[in-house]
């Protein structure tokens, strides 16, 4: 329960990523299934549950064509949300095709496929501020940031989440695409400390950052 409880109360937004030791969450061409292990897939899963929103980049679409459902738990679909400012996604992904939840996408383009909402660009993409109150004024609070990693490190970088899970699976990957990516620092004490509890989840090992404390 203490892994969902915030979380479940809500307004929140959660950040998760599954990494390997080295801090990989894919291979070099993107394959990702799968990092982590059995039990934080399911995990995976409660979070979308719970969630309003899961929220993704258009690297994961492009990589994964995931279908963003609930389908180890019982529960329903989240909204399942694209940030695609450029509007490169073609309409055969599953999110555009499948009818099992609504799909939006947040783009500076107004022409592709799924119900878009066009956000002004800002001076690194998209402003994770503007998608949040976009979402919250359509009623979507609890928002689960799924991946990847530039799409988490946004949000944590705009001040944004209010936890973030990084779950670390015993193994080595040796190159691919990168878990969080910051804006260079010069010394230790200016590293991120939040509070942090860690936990087991099978082989896996979860830290779960609690970011409101931080500041
Ligand atoms: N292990 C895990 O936990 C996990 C979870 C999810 C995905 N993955 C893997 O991660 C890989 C993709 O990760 P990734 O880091 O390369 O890509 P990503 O975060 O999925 O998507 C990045 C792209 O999304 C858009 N974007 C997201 N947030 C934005 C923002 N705030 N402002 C502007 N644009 C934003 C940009 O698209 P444009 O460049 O088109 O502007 C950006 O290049 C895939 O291989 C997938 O399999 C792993």
């Amino acid at each position: 329960m203490e892994l969902y409880g915030d979380f479940a109360a809500g307004p929140f937004t959660l950040g998760h990523l599954g990494q390997s030791v080295d801090g990989r969450i894919a291979t070099e061409t993107g394959h990702s299934h799968y990092v982590t292990g059995e039990e934080n897939i399911i995990h995976l899963h409660r979070l979308r549950a719970l969630a309003d929103a899961v929220i993704v980049g258009a690297g994961t679409v492009a990589a994964d064509d995931p279908a963003l459902t609930v389908r180890h738990v019982t529960g329903r679909n989240p909204v399942r949300v694209v940030i695609d400012p450029k509007g490169t996604l073609p309409a055969v992904r599953k999110l555009f095709t499948d009818s099992d939840a609504p799909t939006l996408v947040l783009s500076t383009v107004e022409q592709g496929p799924g119900e878009r909402i066009v956000l002004p660009p800002g001076p690194n993409g998209l402003d994770p501020a503007a998608v949040v109150e976009t979402l919250r004024e359509r009623g979507l609070t609890r928002l689960f940031v799924e991946g990847g990693g530039v799409t988490v490190s946004s949000f944590l970088k705009a001040g944004l989440l209010d936890r973030l899970q990084i779950v670390i699976a015993p193994l080595l990957i040796g190159s691919g695409v990168p878990a969080i990516s910051l804006p260079s620092i010069q010394k230790m004490d200016e590293a991120l400390r939040p509070p942090c509890r860690i936990s087991r989840m099978g082989e896996d090992v979860l830290f779960d950052f609690d970011l409101r404390k931080s500041s």
